[in-house]
């Protein structure tokens, strides 16, 4: 059945337009193939554009796409070109050799259903020609019934065979049980269960930085990130591949302050009410941090409940080392997971603005106390006794202490960071020399303006000097 493309996504292709011109006079035909065709059919924004030319060689595209500016070649032998100034991928269809490590080769011959096959999943293996530019109905071409499968809502592989060379595939799986809410079929799922993972490639490691992308579609992307999580510990393989996650399941809390359940159940709805995070409020890249701050909280919680802050520092550490070596991402995790309980602490012992400042001083320069609060509101969301969604009610236990919170951080004016120092080294340079002194003594004037509220420079440089 034919289908008009959205509006938004026609201005995508008008922009391209004399270029698929270009190529079908070449001889060539275009193909609008991978996720973009998944999520036109699903009538979600297609955000990246990739188009697959059939029946044309390599050499001959690439001088075509020359005349509209520069390329760049993203490693010949995967035959995949950019254009600057147009965000597209440009590929030409390639197949696999067999064996235990295969090689790509491009083959510009191949038919559009040939090419499909070697796609991960059948709702990614659908294709729309795009010959006759974007004014055109289209037909989706789907030729492994991806269409059936996003109405079923089942995950089903293309090929079983390519499917496990790929490694990858098994944590887009994980991603896409919690984006599109979609289960694995059967055969996916027993295949899932005994897949290796290691890079068929390099005979190693899958590399960190891969499965760090998939994480953050699957945190970001997803309304219910839990769920991904949640298949995995249906899989089996939540102990293996996040030991740390999987070591929640079955960590009782007191049942007063945690009706929900276990320490798993607990993070799996605090991770999902986190989700829910505006991003008017925040940008992407601290959604992804409080999210992951969320779901590191309680690793603390196996080895003892009082203290469980500090505990689950080392612990998420190893948790994020298994995907990603970012030095700051980890650092501002732990800063979160650290201080955790804080929120909720300060506001019962009914501490003085100080101690707000302090806080945002500990929590700098990584995260701050509005990044803390988040966390927070997620974490006392995460307490629903009926089902597994987090609650949403405007009346939650700890919902007025966080709200208290979060006016005193305004209040203090450290929602943001901490209060910037007051004694800086040029009005020390008459008197010390720049080096480890001068820094000691600014530390120490620091400590006395947030600790003591002195905010006289003259009157905090006497007492450093004197
Ligand atoms: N693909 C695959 N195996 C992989 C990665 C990608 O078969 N390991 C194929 C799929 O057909 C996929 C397409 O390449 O649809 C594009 O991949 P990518 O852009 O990484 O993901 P999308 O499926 O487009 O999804 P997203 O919206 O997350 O970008």
């Amino acid at each position: 059945m034919s289908k008009r493309l959205p509006e938004c996504f026609i201005e995508k292709i008008k922009k391209i337009e004399m270029i698929l011109k270009s190529v079908v006079d070449l001889g060539g035909v275009p193909y609008l193939v991978g996720g973009s065709v998944r999520d036109l059919v699903l009538g979600r924004e297609a955000k990246d554009i990739d188009i697959e030319v059939h029946n044309i060689s390599l050499d001959d595209f690439e001088l075509c796409l020359r005349k509209f500016g520069d390329v760049s070649l993203i490693g010949r032998q995967f035959g995949v070109l950019r254009l600057h100034g147009y965000n597209v991928d440009w590929s030409l269809p390639r197949k696999d050799s067999i064996g235990r490590r295969p090689t790509v080769e491009v083959d510009s011959t191949l038919t559009i259903e040939q090419a499909c096959l070697r796609r991960d999943l059948t709702m990614n293996a659908m294709a729309i020609d795009l010959s006759n530019g974007a004014g055109s109905d289209f037909d989706v071409i789907d030729p492994y019934g991806g269409l059936e499968s996003l109405k079923c809502k089942t995950l089903c592989m293309v090929d079983k065979e390519k499917f496990v060379q790929d490694p990858l595939r098994f944590y887009r799986v994980m991603q896409f049980v919690g984006r599109f809410e979609m289960k694995p079929d059967d055969a996916l799922q027993t295949v899932c269960k005994n897949m290796d993972l290691y890079d068929v490639a390099t005979g190693g490691a899958l590399a960190r930085e891969r499965i760090c992308e998939e994480m953050r579609k699957l945190l970001l992307k997803s309304r219910r990130p839990s769920l991904g999580f949640r298949w995995l510990y249906e899989l089996g393989r939540l102990e293996e591949l996040f030991p740390e996650l999987g070591a929640l399941v079955g960590v009782a809390q007191r049942s007063d302050y945690h009706p929900e359940g276990d320490v798993f159940e607990h993070t799996m709805q605090s991770v999902d009410a986190a989700a829910k995070l505006s991003l008017d409020d925040i940008s992407l890249d601290e959604k992804f941090v409080i999210i992951l701050g969320v779901l590191c909280h309680d690793f603390g919680k196996v080895k003892k409940t009082p203290g469980h802050d500090v505990e689950g520092v080392p612990l998420a550490k190893s948790f994020l080392h298994r995907f990603t070596r970012h030095t700051m991402l980890v650092r501002s995790i732990c800063k979160l997971v650290r201080y955790h309980r804080m929120p909720i602490t300060l506001v019962e012992q009914k501490s003085g603005l100080k101690a707000y400042k302090r806080l945002a001083v500990k929590l700098a320069p990584e995260v701050t106390a509005k990044h803390l609060y988040f966390v927070s509101w997620a974490d006392i969301r995460g307490r629903n006794k009926d089902g597994h969604e987090p609650l949403d009610k405007a009346f939650v236990l700890g919902d007025d202490e966080i709200a208290v919170f979060l006016e005193r951080i305004r209040e203090a004016q450290v929602e943001r960071g901490p209060e910037p120092p007051i004694l800086l080294g040029r009005d020390l340079i008459d008197t010390v020399k720049p080096g480890s002194k001068m820094g000691e003594l600014l530390k120490k004037a620091y400590k006395i303006q947030i600790d003591e509220g002195i905010t006289d420079r003259e009157a905090l440089k006497k007492r450093v000097i004197s």
